[in-house]
């Protein structure tokens, strides 16, 4: 099943086409990473399907419709991208109790997410102290609000410690196996390489793969490890496209 679906999307920042002609559909019960250089165009890829920004040209869809006109998107899409901000005076436990109400998500649904980022302890020190590993726990709480079907993450392992990552892959490989769509975007390969299922790269605002993993490391010489057969598709793709 596909649950996002990308046609001919395409986003121009003056002389700059941050996306160009993009098509991609990411399935449901799989962890798909996108990837690519600084400036592919991944967190404006993502920002045009959250309905953050609006496309030049093409659609995005989440199942089939456009965030912008999802009657009740918490529970459908949950997103945390790259520099989305809490306000800095605010405690981590009302950041998340005033998107809770927004979505119409009960409070006790932050104290259960709290637990789950392992966030518990600084619920009540203001957003402004985090450091980044918590600020990105918290992000990833307000993704996971809604208890959505489709969850977009911009870096999600950005400033996360050794346990943190694992606990997140962890977590997105549950989501998964239960029929989840997961998408995260990534510059880490050797950590990309132990969480996803299909590999999107995309650069210049083009998509150049999308492909299972498995895939690539069968196609790969004998003996190519996961992790390197990424590594040599990624530059052997992205190293001939010109900045
Ligand atoms: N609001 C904006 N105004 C002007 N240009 C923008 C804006 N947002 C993005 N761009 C440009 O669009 C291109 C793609 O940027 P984008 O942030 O989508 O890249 P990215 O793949 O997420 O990169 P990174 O890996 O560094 O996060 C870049 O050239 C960037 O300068
Ligand atoms: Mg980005």
């Amino acid at each position: 099943m596909t649950t996002i679906a990308l046609r001919d999307l395409t986003k121009r920042f003056g002389a700059t086409t941050a996306v160009d002609r993009l098509t991609l559909d990411v399935r449901a019960g799989a962890v798909t990473g996108l990837l690519g250089p600084n400036a592919a165009g991944k967190t404006t890829t993502l920002r045009m399907l959250l309905g953050l920004i609006r496309p030049d040209g093409g659609t995005a869809t989440v199942g089939g419709v456009r965030y912008d006109r999802l009657p009740r998107p918490a529970t459908l899409v949950g997103a945390a991208l790259d520099g989305s901000q809490a306000h800095p005076g605010r405690t981590g436990r009302d950041h998340l109790r005033v998107l809770a109400a927004a979505a119409g998500v009960p409070d006790s649904r932050c104290d259960e997410l709290l637990d789950l980022v392992e966030l518990s302890s600084a619920a009540d020190k203001r957003v402004g102290g985090y450091s980044l590993g918590m600020r990105q726990r918290l992000a990833l709480a307000v993704a996971l609000l809604g208890d959505p079907e489709i969850v977009i993450l911009d870096e999600p392992t950005n400033g996360l410690d050794p346990a943190g990552i694992r606990w997140l892959r962890d977590l997105l490989r549950g989501m998964a196996d239960r029929g989840r769509t997961v998408l995260i975007s990534s510059h880490q390969l050797s950590e990309i390489v132990r969480t996803v299922d299909d590999v999107v790269v995309m650069a210049a605002g083009r998509l150049l793969i999308h492909r299972p993993l498995a895939e690539l490391t069968r196609d790969a010489p004998d003996g190519t490890a996961p992790a390197a057969a990424l590594e040599d598709t990624y530059l052997r793709l992205t190293g001939t496209v010109a900045r």
